[in-house]
């Protein structure tokens, strides 16, 4: 098969762990007999620099004409501190998620075996923890009318759903639980909030096409204390951009470290694949960020848009394997040895073509 990869690495820490997972595509391709193409472009702050938008346009028909995207990370600290800036790295991300139509995003959360005891939560709580986040990514406050008035001494952001937009969300959504063990958790503030009350409206409007399909709906500060609480209750978590945002940081924990989740972003046009954790500046440059994510990010890819469901599980097997070997970043090494970013997908893309 002919694979035509958009690369944007990023900012950060994006580049040295985008680079990890083409050495694991490469190494998948190379074993399954794929070609495989890949196509740079800039994103995010390293963006701003050069043409002034965080995505340019050449960006954006490299996304277009490309089968996938692999992303990196975007953020500069330099813009972080200055509400004041008129462009921030971050609308980049935004902007491409908009117009390349990913309503959806992606988060699964597992564990690994041999990860558990790094987990922040009690060992019996989180192993065999296993379930899918999928976060309405396109609408809410993140895209709803925002600004300031009464001379900026007030500020505003709305959260603001159509019936379109919730419906085709929850559609994947169910679908997804169909795929896995058929339990839905819909997670909104409808005691509070109108615009949950309509997601939680259309959700049981659209119950009786999934009849085997188990449903219920939690209100998001629940939802924040059963994740930590007992995690295994979840299969599929389905809830809107901002909820969807900070219960899937939360998440992380489960595993043992954020520079493990990996998340598809899904729609209209060409899918795009990323590791949740950002672009961790402090790190940057240093060779000791966790290229798991990343490269977990490029199974995600193999399986998601081109449908090789073998190719990803070689590279999930070879992660899996890195793991158990004690080959690991230092976020993992728990006074052991650690790894350094390059030396952990070298050892990966060893192990997929071994
Ligand atoms: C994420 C990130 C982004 C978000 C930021 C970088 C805009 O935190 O992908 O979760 O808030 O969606
Ligand atoms: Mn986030």
């Amino acid at each position: 098969m002919k694979l035509r990869i958009a690369k944007l690495p990023g900012d950060g820490i994006g580049p040295e762990v985008v680079d990890q997972a083409v050495k694991a595509v490469d190494a998948v391709c190379r074993r399954f007999g794929h070609d495989v193409q890949y196509s740079f472009a800039y994103v995010g702050a390293c963006a701003i620099d050069r043409f002034g938008n965080p995505y340019p346009e050449e960006t954006h028909s490299i996304c277009m004409d490309s089968d996938a995207v692999l992303f990196g990370a975007v953020g500069d600290p330099k813009y972080d501190n200055n509400p004041n800036s008129p462009v921030r790295p971050e609308q980049g991300l935004l902007a491409i998620r908009k117009r390349l139509g990913l309503y959806a995003n992606l988060r699964p959360v597992e564990t690994f075996k041999s990860l558990v005891d790094r987990s922040p939560l009690k060992t019996e709580l989180v192993d065999g923890a296993d379930f899918l986040c999928v976060r309405e990514l396109t609408g809410g406050m993140y895209f709803g009318e925002k600004g300031r008035k009464d001379d900026g001494n007030t500020a505003y952001d709305t959260c603001i759903y159509s019936r379109f937009e919730i419906e085709r969300i929850l559609d994947l959504a169910f679908k997804y639980a169909q795929r896995r063990h058929k339990h839905l958790t819909v997670v909104d503030k409808a005691n509070v909030l109108e615009s949950s009350r309509l997601w939680r409206q259309v959700a049981q409007e659209m119950e009786p096409k999934y009849p085997d399909v188990n449903v219920d709906y939690m209100f998001v500060d629940n939802a924040a204390m059963q994740l930590i609480r007992c995690p295994k209750f979840f299969d599929v978590l389905v809830t809107e951009n901002t909820f969807g945002d900070i219960l899937t940081d939360e998440a992380s924990c489960i595993s043992g470290s954020m520079g493990l989740l990996a998340s598809a972003s899904v729609g209209e046009h060409t899918s795009l694949f990323e590791p949740i954790h950002g672009s961790y500046p402090q790190a940057a440059g240093k060779n000791i960020a966790n290229p798991v994510a990343a490269i977990l990010s490029a199974a995600m890819m193999f399986e998601y848009s081109f449908g090789l469901m073998e190719e990803g599980k070689a590279i999930r097997e070879a992660v899996a394997a890195s793991i158990a070997a004690g080959i690991v970043t230092e976020d993992l090494a728990a006074g052991g040895k650690a790894y350094s970013t390059s030396e952990v997908g070298d050892w990966i893309a060893k192990e997929i073509n071994k």
